[in-house]
């Protein structure tokens, strides 16, 4: 069946820390050392409104990935800038999920007036760089070193996208 991307609701807040926990454990992808409470995923979904949106993708009625926008810094004049962060388990990488639901996430995003997207790729992630390449977005430079997990110092790409718009 057809990958689907739609926006996320309570119901899929299990699925989507499942997804989320085990990048937590496993990977450099995420900064958190410890699977955040579900209800930080509660609140997350419960918050969608302009430029805040969580979307899933399910594959044969099952949830499989999921993005988001969340605010960049929460000083005002950060306002039409949205940081995006993008999850799939395992068996959902590389047959165009990932690009699916940013596909539909910028969109969304676009319309609601957004100016910027940022995204912040910890090293090494080859599949999220081509991801975010492939949407667009343009290489902006690395953080050396600020994350630190899995016993070694991690650096940060942030990549951006310049949306249509004044
Ligand atoms: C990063 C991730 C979201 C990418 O999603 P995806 O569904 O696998 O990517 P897609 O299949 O939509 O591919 C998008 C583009 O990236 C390329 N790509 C995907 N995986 C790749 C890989 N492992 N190596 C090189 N290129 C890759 C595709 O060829 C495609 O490029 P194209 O449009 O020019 O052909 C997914 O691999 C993932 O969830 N990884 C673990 C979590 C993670 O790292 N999240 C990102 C945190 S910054």
């Amino acid at each position: 069946m057809e990958p689907t991307v739609r926006t996320a609701t309570p119901d899929d807040v299990e699925a989507i820390a499942a997804i989320y926990d085990d990048q937590v454990r496993h990977s450099v992808a995420t900064f958190d050392l410890e699977p955040p409470d579900p209800q930080t995923w509660q609140e997350k979904v419960a918050a969608r409104g302009t430029g805040h949106h969580v979307l899933v993708c399910e594959i044969d009625d099952a949830v499989r990935g999921f993005a988001y926008a969340t605010t960049y810094r929460p000083r005002l004049g950060y306002d039409r800038t949205r940081e995006v962060s993008v999850y799939l388990a395992g068996d959902a990488r590389g047959r165009g999920v990932g690009r699916a639901l940013y596909d539909e996430l910028l969109g969304r995003l676009r319309t609601d007036g957004v100016h910027t997207v940022l995204a912040v790729v910890a090293q090494p992630n080859e599949a999220s760089e081509a991801l975010h390449r492939a949407c667009g977005f343009e290489r902006t430079g690395v953080l050396p070193e600020v994350g630190r997990k899995q016993g070694r110092w991690v650096d940060v790409a942030f990549w951006a996208l310049v949306l249509d718009g004044d």
